[in-house]
């Protein structure tokens, strides 16, 4: 018997998203972003509310990455989730995390989380009910910790964070338990 739930966003897991951008002094800042999805094989959206200081960056640089936030970087992910750097000057800083700029795009990579996207600005995408930020995701860099013998990225390594809407947790990943586009074959065989 299902209870009813009322009006829940009720998609699960999120994903855990470290957004970084430069403001017009080459500063970084980076917020935790889980409204966000890959779009077609080469775009992503963001859902980031208008006036955050990673909103006004990617308006002013035109660029951002996003990296994956993982579990041995939990609490500095939720701490980029919870302070802002419209109201903290050293929100990254104190962190003591480091940052390169990308040799790809107009965006700072942090050092510490193992998967990120490099992605110039495509559009703000606003309508009377969506406002996102659309990105071109121009190169991915990956550690080679988290690699697996085929040279592609091995989630069981990564251990990335997932979010959840309902209890406000963190859970990570990692343990595979089928093939996608395979594990319903049986059943196109009927
Ligand atoms: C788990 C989690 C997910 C979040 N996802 C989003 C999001 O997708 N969009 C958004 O605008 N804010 C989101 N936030 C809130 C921002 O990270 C927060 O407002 C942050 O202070 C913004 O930083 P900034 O002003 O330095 O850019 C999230 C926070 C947490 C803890």
């Amino acid at each position: 018997m299902k209870k009813n739930m009322g009006v829940v966003p009720a998609v699960y897991p999120m994903p855990v998203l470290m957004v970084a951008a430069y403001d017009a002094n080459e500063k970084v800042n980076v917020m935790n972003a889980a409204w966000g999805q890959i779009c077609d094989m080469d775009k992503i959206i963001l859902f980031i509310g208008k006036g955050k200081k990673t909103w006004l960056n990617i308006q002013e640089s035109k660029a951002f990455t996003v990296a994956l936030a993982d579990e041995a970087h939990t609490d500095v992910a939720d701490f980029f989730g919870i302070a802002s750097g419209n109201k903290i000057n050293d929100k990254f800083e104190r962190t003591g995390y480091h940052a390169v700029k990308s040799d790809k795009v107009n965006a700072p990579i942090i050092e510490e989380f193992p998967v990120v996207m490099e992605c110039e600005l495509l559009e703000f995408l606003e309508t009377e009910h969506v406002s996102g930020i659309v990105g071109k995701i121009i190169n991915v860099k990956a550690e080679e910790a988290v690699l697996s013998e085929n040279g592609k990225i091995d989630p069981k390594k990564l251990r990335a964070l997932m979010f959840d809407q309902f209890q406000n947790g963190y859970y990570s990943t990692g343990e595979k338990v089928a093939t996608a586009w395979n594990a319903g074959i049986e059943l196109m065989k009927k």
